[in-house]
């Protein structure tokens, strides 16, 4: 799985509890992002739509929520001898070595050129099959394992990471059998379109602030893409982002809480879980105003990390440090939302599980 910021790895125990106790059958993870979520309720048999803007998540959801490695006799054997064939093509410098090596230094340039080569092989190769968007993931996991960052590609490291040094391999990725469905688009445009249709449970889990993901993950972006695209300052971004009209309603402070409002009203579901946290733009009233429209609201309370700039302390260009790190953690809330009586039910079992609390205010954020 790659880096990602946000991403919901300590809460999936708790949300794949709230999932079994809704007593879903299908459900909607509407900001997938690695998909985690997505995973824990397909594995469940929960038949999963996971949807997201950016190119990367939507092939990540390709490959563990839309493929199903049973549903095709034979498709295990020729995904591992892919994998195989791909770990012995030699490497090829291209747009990643000169873009990502070379002018910055995300990775060693013998990684690089290795990136290019497969991502040309998996094209050249596998473009339409349903191999591609497993393979393509395969070759994003194992860059993300030997990349020079902090988890974000704002910036790469000063001085190499000790794992760009380790060669580029791909490993198979860890299907989970079943059917699921992955769509691309926005949130805003899909939530309450026929393309989604009704589901029993659907989870949300926007953006908290304004760094966007398609700009914060933008190498991921171009992996995908594959279209060497214009690039603009020290990170080499591509020149798109630096189109407004590109940017989510999600990232905006003022924009958020009414695309937030819309989505939650809009779309079909018996029971909405909203993952949200309590530094971010909407207050604890505001959220519980939000979601009390669908019917009766529970929110539990989970401790969490806070993001890794957080922990490493604020530092001039020199990598000087010039500030301090205020506080190292924050709560993440789960706001549950439909018939009281399965609201309930949903919030006792992740209770009785021992992994989070009820709350009925707002958790204070810790003074700096
Ligand atoms: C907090 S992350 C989700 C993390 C995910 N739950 C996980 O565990 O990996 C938010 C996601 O929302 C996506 N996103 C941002 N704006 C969006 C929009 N307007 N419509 C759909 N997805 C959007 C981002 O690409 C990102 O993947």
């Amino acid at each position: 799985m790659i880096k990602y910021l946000g991403s919901k790895r300590r809460l999936v125990p708790a949300l794949a509890v709230l999932a079994e106790a809704s007593g879903a059958q299908t459900a909607l993870d509407l900001f997938c992002g690695t998909t985690r979520v997505s995973q824990a309720f397909k594995s469940r048999g929960i038949h999963t739509t996971a949807v997201d803007s950016a190119r990367c998540a939507h092939v990540l959801a390709r490959c563990y929520v839309a493929t199903d490695p049973d549903a095709d006799l034979g498709f295990r054997a020729a995904l591992a001898a892919a994998v195989d064939e791909l770990n012995a093509v030699p490497g090829r410098a291209g747009y990643v070595t000169q873009t990502f090596c070379v002018e910055a230094r995300y990775f060693r340039p013998e990684n690089g050129a290795r990136i290019d080569a497969v991502r040309d092989a998996v094209e050249a190769r596998y473009a339409g099959t349903p191999l591609w968007p497993v393979l393509l993931t395969s070759l994003l996991e194992a860059a993300d394992r030997v990349d020079s960052t902090t988890g974000l590609q704002m910036a790469y490291l000063k001085q190499w990471a000790p794992r760009a040094a380790r060669p580029l391999t791909l490993r198979v990725p860890d299907l989970v059998a079943g059917p699921g469905r992955a769509l691309r688009g926005d949130a805003r445009t899909l939530a309450g379109s026929p393309d989604l249709g009704p589901v029993d449970l659907a989870y949300l889990d926007p953006p908290y602030n304004q760094h966007r993901y398609d700009s914060n993950y933008h190498v991921w972006e171009t992996l995908v893409a594959w279209d060497a695209p214009d690039h603009y300052g020290v990170a080499c971004k591509r020149a798109e982002l630096r189109d407004p009209t590109t940017r989510s309603a999600f990232n905006g402070r003022r924009t958020m809480p009414v695309a937030l409002g819309e989505v939650v009203s809009r779309l079909e579901a018996e029971v909405v879980v909203l993952s949200y946290n309590n530094e971010s733009w909407l207050s604890y009233a505001e959220l519980h105003e939000l979601c009390s429209a669908r019917g009766h609201v529970e929110v539990l309370a989970f401790d969490s990390a806070r993001y890794v700039g957080a922990r490493i302390g604020i530092h001039d260009p020199s990598g000087r440090k010039v500030g301090r790190v205020s506080h190292l953690r924050n709560t993440e809330y789960v706001v549950l939302a439909g018939p009281a009586a399965r609201v309930r039910a949903m919030a006792r079992a992740v209770e009785s599980a021992g992994l989070g609390a009820r709350v009925d205010r707002p958790v204070p954020v810790p003074a700096a």
